[in-house]
């Protein structure tokens, strides 16, 4: 049995004062909830304080990208020493805008998760295809590739522990999401793979979530198929209201 696990990434957005307002509301609009697994990944500037304001809470905390290595000459990174001295405990690798925008590839995500992966942390792996790709009938490819690529050399204890987050580039922050049969679709092509690449046994027992416009009215029927376990939520999470509601979604359902 997996348990659903929903995650916020509020990517760059809110400062520490209504960071801080967004943890206090969600610690007591979420109380009572135990049969879902909760986390939110604010900018990592925030964590510390969060990770403090948090104590005792359910919630989790996760940063939204860290480095490799372990100390040294790395300018503007962070370390997941680091992130673990200040509280983390999940961590964001290989999301489409990092792959994007700053240039990540499967290599480097696969080198980052194998350090996160060492320190203790718990990884969330993002793999998607972009519109042009989905179009072209690429998605099983490109998503495959990827998890070969990002997946590489774990052994099946660390696939165990590697969380994913199937995240369509075309449906991220466009209010355009999957239908669950089309997200569904390649839940179950990666369950699929990680059966062969791993076993599947370890197949069963990852968590896949699904990224990509999750909003309150979506997400009952998106978390009901029986591959995606959970959402990892950019926009819906900047609000108490609607991160809440997917949450609750989360919680009624029984698979
Ligand atoms: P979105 O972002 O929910 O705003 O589409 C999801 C993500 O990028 O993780």
């Amino acid at each position: 049995m997996r348990k659903i696990f929903i995650a916020g990434n509020w990517k760059m957005n809110l400062l520490k004062s209504s960071a801080t307002a967004l943890v206090q509301q969600l610690m007591d609009s979420l109380k009572g909830i135990s049969n879902v697994d909760v986390a939110v990944c604010p900018p990592s500037v925030y964590l510390g304080d969060l990770a403090a304001t948090l104590r005792g809470s359910a919630i989790g905390l996760g940063a939204q990208n860290v480095y490799s290595k372990p100390d040294g000459a790395y300018t503007g990174e962070l370390s997941c020493a680091m992130l673990q001295d200040v509280g983390c405990q999940y961590v964001i690798l290989g999301h489409s805008e990092r792959r994007a925008i700053f240039g990540e590839t499967d290599a480097l995500v696969n080198e980052k998760l194998k350090a996160v992966l060492a320190a203790g942390l718990t990884p969330i792996v993002c793999i998607g295809e972009t519109l042009e790709e989905r179009e072209a009938g690429r998605t099983t490819d490109v998503v495959r590739g990827q998890c070969r690529g990002s997946l590489a050399g774990l052994t099946e204890e660390q696939m165990k522990k590697t969380v994913l987050a199937y995240e369509p580039v075309w449906a991220i922050g466009t209010g355009k999401t999957a239908t669950p049969a089309q997200a569904e679709e390649v839940h179950a092509d990666i369950r699929a793979l990680l059966s062969t690449l791993f076993s599947p046994s370890t197949a069963e027992h990852v968590i896949i979530q699904y990224g990509g416009s999750v909003k309150a009215d979506n997400a009952l029927e998106l978390l009901g198929q029986p591959n995606i376990d959970g959402a990892l939520v950019g926009g819906a999470s900047l609000k108490s209201d609607s991160f809440t509601a997917i949450v609750q979604a989360a919680a009624a359902i029984k698979k």
